[in-house]
Formats: structure tokens, sequence, C-alpha cells
């Protein structure tokens, strides 16, 4: 057994790169086009969590030729398409149609406005609302934190509200002028205060949020091992965090004002807010739960 950066080395798998090159051979592997290059967390990692709940046992890879590498945690249960479809579904048309009603409906915006603006809105909220629930799922609903079925629905849940912003940003690149968003540009046509602060949490938010997608990707837990991957999937907090800050930034205006809601419907960005404010209060319950 080898220690390399962090990695413990136990297991041939195949490196084409390596084989009869003087690294391979500094690897102590045997003479064939193998290397000891397996990636399981070296002893220092170990240390956050519970390790028996995320410590899952190798499952051979055809891919691999033989080499024996644990899958993410949550990979081995795929959820039925039709809960796929039901959580997008069911998160994301309640979603649009609030905003239909509050923006459309009793803010006067015209009906033009809906495939591209309106619809950008929706997109934001159900985003929110999906990563709020992937960090909820195990703590506040969805069966015991860190069963493999708990997990595959944070995971789907995650990946599927990382989907949603990634169009939220898409479009808002596309909608960004004085012309939509006149509360984030100065009369010289640049950002405000607001603009600026919003669209710095946005990014950083966004910046966030990639490092628990990029951990999602095949055998990245076995890749960063078990500690570093949590960190990663930590990431995701973070990003609740500065969401509350991109919608504090853009709405706060409007959320002390509850008389000048359309129809006395709150604004999209205070429910936005509220969404990742509630999975943060339950994370940290959680915390002050096990530490009491
Ligand atoms: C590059 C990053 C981002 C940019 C440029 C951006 C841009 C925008 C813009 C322009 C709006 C105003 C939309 C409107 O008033 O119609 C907005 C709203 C919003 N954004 Fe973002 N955003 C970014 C990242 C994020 C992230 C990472 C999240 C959540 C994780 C998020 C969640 C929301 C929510 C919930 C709203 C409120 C929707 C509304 O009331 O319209 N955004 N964003």
């Amino acid at each position: 057994m080898r220690v390399l950066e962090g990695l413990t080395l136990s297991r041939p798998v195949t490196v084409s790169g390596l084989a009869g090159s003087n690294e391979a051979s500094a690897l102590g592997r045997p003479s064939h086009r193998t290397a000891f290059l397996s990636v399981v967390p070296a002893p220092a990692q170990i240390g956050r969590g519970d390790p028996s709940r995320y410590d899952l046992e190798a499952v051979p890879n055809a891919q691999n030729r033989g080499a024996r590498l644990r899958p993410n945690p949550g990979s081995r249960i795929r959820l039925p398409r039709r809960e796929q479809v039901g959580w997008v579904l069911g998160v994301w048309i309640p979603c649009l149609v609030y905003a239909i009603v509050r923006y459309n409906v009793f803010e006067g915006v015209e009906w033009v406005h809906l495939p591209l603006y309106i619809v950008n809105k929706s997109v934001a909220f159900a985003g929110v609302i999906l990563i709020a629930l992937a960090y909820a799922v195990g703590k506040a609903f969805g069966g015991p934190s860190g069963s493999e079925n708990v997990r595959a629905k944070a995971k789907f849940l995650g990946l599927a509200g990382f989907s949603m912003i990634t169009l939220h940003i898409l479009m808002a690149m596309v909608l960004l002028s004085p012309a939509n968003y006149a509360k984030f540009f100065a009369e010289t046509g640049k950002l405000n205060l607001t603009g600026e602060m919003t669209f710095l949490f946005g990014v950083l938010a966004y910046g966030c949020l990639l490092i628990p997608a990029i951990a999602t990707l095949p055998y990245m837990y076995e890749a960063l091992g078990m500690a570093r991957w949590l960190t990663a999937q930590h990431m995701g907090y973070a990003t609740l965090a500065l969401a509350c800050g991109h919608t504090l930034a853009m709405g706060l205006k409007g959320w002390i004002d509850p008389a000048s809601w359309p129809g006395s419907m709150p604004p999209i960005t205070l429910l936005g807010f509220l969404a990742a404010l509630v999975a943060l209060l339950i994370k940290a319950a959680q915390l002050v739960r096990r530490a009491t």
C-alpha cells in the first residue's frame, strides 16, 4: 500500500500512460499493464461524518477491467422516471402558475413577456426550492439520513436544481438590460450598487453550486475520498446562504412594503429567500441536536 498525495494506492487498475514507464515502476507495480492506483480515502482523510454511512462496498466495474471502485453514495439507485418527472413538474408548475398570477395577472406585466421574463422567474424559484429540498431530504422528510435511497433523492433533487439554476442564469443573461431590470442599473447604463451586490451573490452562489455538481460525476467519491467528497457536498449550503444574499439584495425594498404587493402576493425574491433559509435552519437545527 502506498500513499500518494493524500490518496491510498491499493488496488490494481489499468493505466495505459504508466505501462512500462519509470513512473509505473516507481509505484512498485507488476511488469504487465497494471498499476496500483486505487483511490480509497487515506486514514487522515477519514474523520468527518460517520464512515459506516458512506463507506460503501466496492463493486466490480467492467470498464475498469476488473478494478473494484466504489460508486458515489446514492448512485446505485436511480429514481423511477415517474418520480423524477413528478419532482420537477411538481415543483416547477406551481412556481410558474404563481409567477403568472402575480406578475402577469395582478402586476400587469404584458403577456408577450411570459416566455422568457416570467418563465425565468419560475425557473429561478423552482431551482432554489429543489436545491433546498436536496439538502433537507433525510432531515425533514424522505427517510433516514444517509440511506442509499435518501442519497439518491438528494442527488436527483440537487442536479435538477442545478439544471434549473443554469437555465435561470442563461435566461437572465439574455434579459439583462435596463429596460428589463431598471432597478439594477444607474442612469449611466452601468450597474448600480443593488445590481453589483445582486450579481456578486448570484455568481458566487453558482460557483459554489458547481462543486457539489461536479462531485456527483461517476466515481468522484472514490477519487476524492470521503472527507473531501463530503466537503464538496456541503458547498451547497454556501450556495443556499449566498442565494439568500442574492434575493435579499434585489428584493428587500419590496419585502418591507406588503401594501405594494400585487394581489397581496409576496414577491418571488422573498419566497426564494425563505426556501433557502428554511433549508439552512433545518441544517442548523440538526447541528445543534448533534452537539447537545
Ligand atoms: C450568474 C449568476 C446569476 C445571475 C446573473 C442571476 C440573475 C438574476 C436576475 C437578473 C434576477 C431577477 C429576475 C427578475 O426580477 O425577473 C434573479 C432573480 C433570482 N435569482 Fe438569480 N442569478 C444568478 C444566480 C442565481 C443562483 C445561483 C440562484 C439560486 C441558487 C438564484 C436564484 C434566484 C431567485 C430565487 C430569484 C428571484 C426570482 C424573481 O423574483 O424574479 N440566482 N437572478
